[in-house]
């Protein structure tokens, strides 16, 4: 029957198509693949400790600013030998530690931070002198 076959034409057609464009929207993917860093064990270590989601800041400002913050911790500790965070927006008190708080909620490098900093090409030299958490293999987090 006519129609049975140009079914099978058209078929053929969109097969070679999609075969012969398969490079190109395979990059394209790519490219457009966003990052995804766990948010757990985050979320429930900060569950224990708040009784609510909570990072150190809102999410936003965490995601834009986490590395001006990192730095001012770092600066009141070294110079100032303050430890001690106050943040205005949730009125919770921090330690200001990467391994000692941070990495605490956030306890796989792998599978958090590495997760966008791979992804945008960004390689903090933080863990040279700082110890990354270790790693759980086969854990779910
Ligand atoms: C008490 C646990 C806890 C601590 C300590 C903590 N975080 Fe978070 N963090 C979270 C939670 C929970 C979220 C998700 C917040 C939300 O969804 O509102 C988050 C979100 C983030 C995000 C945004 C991720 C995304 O995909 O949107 C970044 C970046 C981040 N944290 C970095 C840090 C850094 C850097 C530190 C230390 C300065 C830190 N966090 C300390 C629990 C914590
Ligand atoms: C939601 C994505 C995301 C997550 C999660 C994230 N980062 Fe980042 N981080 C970035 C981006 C994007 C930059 C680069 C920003 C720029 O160049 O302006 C960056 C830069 C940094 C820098 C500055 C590095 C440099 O060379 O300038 C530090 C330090 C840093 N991140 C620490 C951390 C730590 C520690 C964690 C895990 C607790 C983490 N980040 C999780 C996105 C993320
Ligand atoms: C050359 C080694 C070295 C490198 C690289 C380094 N740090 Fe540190 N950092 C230190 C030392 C030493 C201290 C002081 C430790 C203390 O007094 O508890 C410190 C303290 C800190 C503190 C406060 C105390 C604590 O327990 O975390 C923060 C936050 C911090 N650094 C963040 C960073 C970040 C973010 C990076 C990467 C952008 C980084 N450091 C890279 C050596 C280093």
């Amino acid at each position: 029957m006519k129609l049975y076959n140009g079914g099978l034409i058209i078929t053929g057609i969109v097969v070679f198509l999609a075969l012969a464009f398969f490079p190109f929207y395979y990059n394209i993917g790519k490219v457009n693949a966003k990052p995804e860093p766990k948010l757990e064990p985050a979320i429930k270590m900060s569950e224990k400790r708040f009784g609510k989601k909570q990072c150190v800041e809102p999410r936003e400002f965490m995601r834009r600013e986490h590395m001006v913050l990192l730095n001012n911790w770092r600066d009141s500790v070294v110079r100032d030998k303050n430890r001690r965070y106050s943040s205005e927006a949730s009125g919770k008190t921090f330690n200001m530690s990467l391994q000692n708080e941070c990495m605490q909620c956030h306890s796989s490098k792998k599978n958090f931070c590495d997760k966008c900093h791979t992804y945008m090409a960004v390689k903090p030299f933080c863990w040279d002198c700082h110890i990354e958490p270790k790693e759980k293999e086969g854990s779910k987090s």
